[in-house]
């Protein structure tokens, strides 16, 4: 495994070869980093499963260069989804739509949907529109960290996550910290209305507006499997608890006008929210660095980008 500059002359022609090839590029996007495969290669993507240690019937998303791609992957796509996809693609939001024949079980982990998304990173586009010149239909790439561990936003936390299961041809594209930091919002399109599966930057009122449909917030009336929806996921090794009562050594993550309580590690002090999505997994990150036992985390209120967050911390602590 390397890492190199996606910035640099040729990587992304190499990636894009290494991808046909069959190996696994981990690639920035605007909401964390992804292990990607060409998602037409069924022995490339088992390599995602087995160097995430993600159980075989857990779904990919599939990244494509644009709107043009969609009904490669899907069929029957409802008219909100064209709707949405209008609207927020390239961006932070993946679509779940009926799958084309395009789509094997490797990738869907057997379902009849599969999850599409364009992402908004200047690095994620020239790949996958490079590797599309060479005969691809779209990259295969869950967040590219262990299975149930804390997503990276950087290239060095691709490196401590994976680059012990990575193999010598898999590259690692550095694209500089993801912009968002929070996984993509994921929204069921298999109904006759968008049910958000998993929060993030593209909100539900967003969504609402966009779509002209009443949107739900689902955690289990979706038949769709999802991984992310389980508890005790996103986790860090450190105990997480929310709160503003920490104890000395505790590790503390708070917005910037929260003093610290004596003697704690302050790992973050974002100043507003969007800067909070940004550092929050590298702040969970840097505790486990430090070899902390404890982070306490001072959770944002409000609404958009802080459901989010809440989300994710609900599930580094295992509340689901
Ligand atoms: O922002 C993101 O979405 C990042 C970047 C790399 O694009 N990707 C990401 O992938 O977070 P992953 O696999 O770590 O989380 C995607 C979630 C998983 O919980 C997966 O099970 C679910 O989306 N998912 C993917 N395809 C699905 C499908 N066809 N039906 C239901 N859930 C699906
Ligand atoms: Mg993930």
């Amino acid at each position: 495994m390397e890492t190199i500059s996606g910035y640099m002359q040729g990587s992304i022609e190499r990636a894009s070869m290494a991808l046909k090839n069959g190996s696994l590029v981990a690639f920035p996007t605007e909401t964390v980093y992804g292990l990607g495969a060409d998602a037409t290669n069924e022995q490339a993507v088992s390599r995602i499963y087995s160097a995430k240690g993600r159980p075989i019937d857990h779904p990919l998303i599939v990244h494509i260069s644009s709107f043009n791609f969609l009904d490669k992957w899907a069929i029957d796509i409802p008219e909100y989804a064209l709707k949405l996809a209008r609207d927020f693609w390239p961006g932070p939001m993946t679509l779940i739509l009926k799958r084309s024949n395009l789509a094997k079980d490797f990738v869907t982990g057997g379902q009849e949907n599969i999850g599409l998304r364009v992402p908004d990173h200047l690095v994620a586009q020239e790949l996958i529109n490079e590797f599309e010149k060479l005969g691809g239909y779209g990259v295969a790439a869950p967040s590219a960290n262990r299975f149930g561990a804390v997503s990276p936003t950087t290239a060095d936390a691709v490196e401590e996550e994976l680059g012990d299961f990575l193999q010598t041809k898999d590259l690692i594209l550095d694209g500089g910290h993801s912009n968002i930091g929070l996984e993509s919002s994921i929204i069921d399109c298999t109904k006759d209305k968008p049910v958000v599966l998993r929060p993030g930057a593209i909100t539900t009122q967003m969504i609402q507006t966009s779509s002209g449909c009443k949107t739900l917030f689902s955690q289990g009336i979706s038949d769709v499997r999802a991984p992310g929806l389980m508890k005790s996921h996103y986790s860090p090794k450190a105990k997480v608890e929310i709160g503003i009562n920490a104890d000395p050594g505790d590790g503390f993550i708070a917005f910037e006008n929260v003093p610290s309580p004596s003697g704690v590690i302050r790992l973050a002090s974002p100043a507003n929210i969007e800067e909070y999505a940004r550092v929050f997994y590298n702040a969970l990150r840097s505790g486990d660095q430090k070899g902390l036992k404890k982070i306490v985390v001072c959770e944002p209120a409000g609404d958009g980008m802080a459901i989010a967050i809440r989300d994710r911390l609900r599930k580094a602590i295992g509340l689901g």
